[in-house]
């Protein structure tokens, strides 16, 4: 790509052109989240995908994201910027593994975190994300024996907040494991007045110290209606673009990483560049392509989630 190219007029140009609409995580890059017809959590961007009326989605995100958008869009062009853009916790959790492991409970119902496979859908009754995980939980009955996965941290979350008795699949996202408690503990006691905000991917140590847990929707949210003027924040660190955007008056402190590298960006989302979407864009590719029996299976599990979150 020529240097001189404008990407961000270029891009919008083949927006038009191509009745396309760009659905970006909030760990994206900056630019990538300047040129996004819509910016969300997991649960938006679900949602959005379903409600779309685009020809083609661009989803700049990871793979699992683009997967829930051509699952309910079979008959739509989905492409993503890089299909190497995976995602650790989704990978805990290979299909053939799940699988063996959910036969050990026959009696259980499968309640599985957005981030994981189609595959891993297709074993699932209901799926969920960090912004109606609870409500989702406290959707079945009390009595009902349930297998939550691939998220130990969230799961172990979900047990405390709603006290049911889960069986956890031993998964964790490599990005929210590795901020160092005694470092945050440190950071707040030279900034008293910093509120600690924490994604429920984080370790227990850390949710046990946080000031306010929610999805990268909530922790948004929350730092606009709170009046606290400094936060530390316990996710990956594309959210603070738009927590800088919505409260520019305001100071947030990435929460420090047991090691010096900046290993709180999450590695897979990262692939992701301007560039890449631009190209995505222009060729159409790389594309992604499902099997429409995985898809069919995969659907009824997310859509039974879209129901209960509407
Ligand atoms: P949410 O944006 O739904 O909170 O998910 C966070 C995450 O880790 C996505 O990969
Ligand atoms: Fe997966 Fe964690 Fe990256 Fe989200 S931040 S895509 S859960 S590895």
């Amino acid at each position: 790509v020529s240097p001189e190219l404008d990407l961000f007029l270029e891009i919008e140009k083949l927006k038009k052109e191509k009745n396309a609409i760009i659905l970006a995580h909030y760990y994206q890059e900056a630019d990538i989240q300047d040129v996004a017809d819509y910016i969300g959590d997991s649960l938006g961007l679900a949602q959005q995908a379903e409600k779309t009326t685009a020809d083609m989605i661009v989803f700049a995100g990871v793979h699992f994201m683009a997967e829930t958008a051509k699952i309910l869009n079979p008959d739509k062009k989905v492409v993503l910027p890089d299909l190497k853009a995976g995602c650790s916790l989704a990978d805990s959790a290979p299909g053939h593994l799940f699988q063996a492991f959910k036969e050990r409970y026959p009696d259980h119902l499968v309640i599985s975190y957005i981030n994981c496979s189609a595959e891993v859908k297709a074993l699932s009754d209901i799926i969920c994300t960090s912004s109606n995980a609870q409500k989702i939980v406290e959707s079945l009955p009390a009595d009902q024996k349930i297998i939550f996965a691939p998220d130990r941290n969230l799961g172990a979350y979900l047990i405390k907040k709603t006290g049911r008795d889960m069986v956890l699949w031993d998964g964790a996202c490599m990005v929210h494991e590795i901020f160092s408690l005694e470092k945050i503990t440190k950071l707040k006691i030279r900034h008293p007045n910093a509120k600690l905000i924490a994604h429920p991917e984080c370790e227990e140590p850390i949710l046990r110290l946080a000031d306010y847990i929610g999805s990268t929707t909530g922790l948004l949210n929350f730092t606009k209606k709170d009046p606290s003027m400094e936060y530390i924040v316990a996710t990956e660190t594309g959210i603070l673009h738009q927590m800088q955007l919505s409260s520019p008056q305001k100071t947030f402190i990435p929460a420090p990483p047991t090691n010096n590298c900046a290993c709180n960006d999450c590695p897979h989302m990262k692939l992701n560049t301007l560039e890449k979407l631009y190209l995505c864009m222009k060729y159409e590719q790389p594309e992604l392509l499902m099997d429409p029996t995985l898809m069919v299976a995969a659907r009824k599990p997310i859509e039974r989630m879209l129901e209960i979150s509407a």
